[in-house]
């Protein structure tokens, strides 16, 4: 079966997330993404995740604790652009994961926005190790949406091919805004 933007983005993080890797969940919600990530970077990994929302932060710390993954997982209630500041300085990532958009179930005026979005990008770039990945499911067909979605695309056509390959997975027949995906993975 074709798989669903996010699907895919979990498919992604299994081919390139290894154990031992420090990783980066930029956008925790209900923390779906962080308990994979946990899981595949293996009890000698970490996760860092981010949320500026006090319930992302409490659901996730739920879910972690259920699995028995929380002692591999710090998660800070602030936002994704103190992302590089809390990895040592010479840290490197395996993986950076964003799910862009409003806490599924929350508050749909609290929205990633695409100024910060790219602040957290353009500082955790420069951490990725060779082989590793930066990946957002871009929703957008909330307000602000477009435009985040606008300075995203604009930023990773200019990134170049000789540093980074861009991928965008998306369905051509989905209506009404679907979500797509980009992955950028450092060469
Ligand atoms: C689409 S949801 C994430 C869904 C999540 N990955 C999951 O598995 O449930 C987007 C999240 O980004 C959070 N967010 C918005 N701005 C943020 C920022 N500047 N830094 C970190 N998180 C932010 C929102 O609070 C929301 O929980």
């Amino acid at each position: 079966m074709i798989e669903s933007p996010l699907a895919f983005s979990h498919t992604l993080l299994r081919q390139c997330v290894r154990a031992g890797d420090v990783v980066v969940d930029a956008t925790i919600g209900h923390g779906h993404d962080t308990l994979l990530l946990a899981e595949l970077v293996g009890p000698t990994g970490r996760v860092l995740g981010f949320d500026i929302q006090p319930q992302a932060v409490e659901s996730t710390r739920a879910k972690l604790i259920a699995a028995g993954l929380d002692g591999r997982v710090t998660l800070f209630q602030e936002s994704h652009e103190h992302a590089a500041a809390r990895l040592g300085e010479t840290q490197t990532i395996g993986a950076a994961q964003f799910n862009l958009g409003y806490l599924p179930g929350g508050d749909k005026g609290i929205v990633t926005q695409g100024s910060s979005t790219l602040r957290c990008l353009e500082s955790l770039l420069p951490r990725l190790r060779p082989g590793g990945m930066a990946i957002f499911v871009v929703y957008y067909g909330h307000d602000g949406g477009p435009e985040e979605k606008n300075k995203l695309l604009s930023f990773v056509d200019g990134l170049d091919q000789t540093d980074f390959t861009v991928l965008q997975y998306s369905m051509r027949n989905w209506r009404s805004d679907p979500p797509f995906l980009i992955a950028i993975q450092k060469r």
